[in-house]
């Protein structure tokens, strides 16, 4: 009798779809805010470097996570080709995190050390030039352009408010780690760290 009523109020449903589906997301959200494994960084994760946080933002600003994923799943076909599964504790630090749900290449998240720092920077300038049948876009314009030193500082220490370590002597030293760089550079330095709290043969 009262299921009959319900399914015939269009607003009183509306109001009882809503409520369920808030305390179902809530009982699904809430615990993770709280369990340590998606909390505690995984053993050798650290806040990111100021060059490597400035590269962070030029990946972001410049849109490979469009073609590029950061997340490796637990399925033989992909830990054979990229390297152990993706685990909560390795994005502890990554606000927001780039998992990214499109691969027009390949996952990024272990990317870190399989190439040199001038293989990407090669790559990065035309990717044809090393990978004769890729259509990934060249991006030139990084090597001229310049890095903000304060930019960087004061990310650090909005980065500090929301909860990551970072030490006064680190974000007093930022400004001069990132003098002088490019974004190019800054990105390169990015890709290199990328997975490499968690090699491959380690777990
Ligand atoms: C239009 C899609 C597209 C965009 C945007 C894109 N890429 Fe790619 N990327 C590819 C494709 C396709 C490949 C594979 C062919 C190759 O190596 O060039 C690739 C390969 C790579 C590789 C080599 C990965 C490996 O394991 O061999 C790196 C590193 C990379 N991209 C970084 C970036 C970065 C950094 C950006 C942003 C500045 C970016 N990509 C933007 C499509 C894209």
């Amino acid at each position: 009798m009262n299921h009959q009523k319900l399914e015939k109020n269009i607003a009183l449903m509306g109001v009882t779809i809503a409520l369920v589906i808030s305390v179902a997301g809530l009982v699904e959200i809430l615990p993770l805010m709280f369990q340590a494994e998606t909390t505690k960084p995984l053993e050798g994760v650290e806040p990111y470097a100021p060059l490597q946080l400035a590269g962070r933002d030029v990946y972001v600003s410049e849109g490979c996570y469009v073609c590029h994923s950061q997340q490796i799943r637990p399925f033989r076909s992909e830990t054979e080709r990229y390297g152990h599964y993706s685990v909560a504790g390795e994005f502890v630090y990554d606000r927001p995190f780039q998992f990214g749900s499109k691969r027009t290449g390949p996952d990024l998240a272990r990317v870190g050390g399989r190439y040199t720092d001038e293989w990407h920077r090669l790559h990065l300038i035309n990717p044809r030039d090393l990978v004769p049948e890729s259509n990934m876009p060249g991006y030139p314009w990084l090597a001229k352009e310049m890095l903000d030193g304060e930019n960087v500082e004061l990310r650090m220490r909005r980065l500090r408010a929301l909860g990551t370590p970072y030490t006064d002597e680190q974000i007093a030293a930022a400004i001069s780690v990132v003098d002088g760089k490019t974004e190019m550079d800054a990105l390169i330095a990015y890709l290199q760290g990328l997975g490499l709290a968690f090699p491959r043969g380690r777990y």
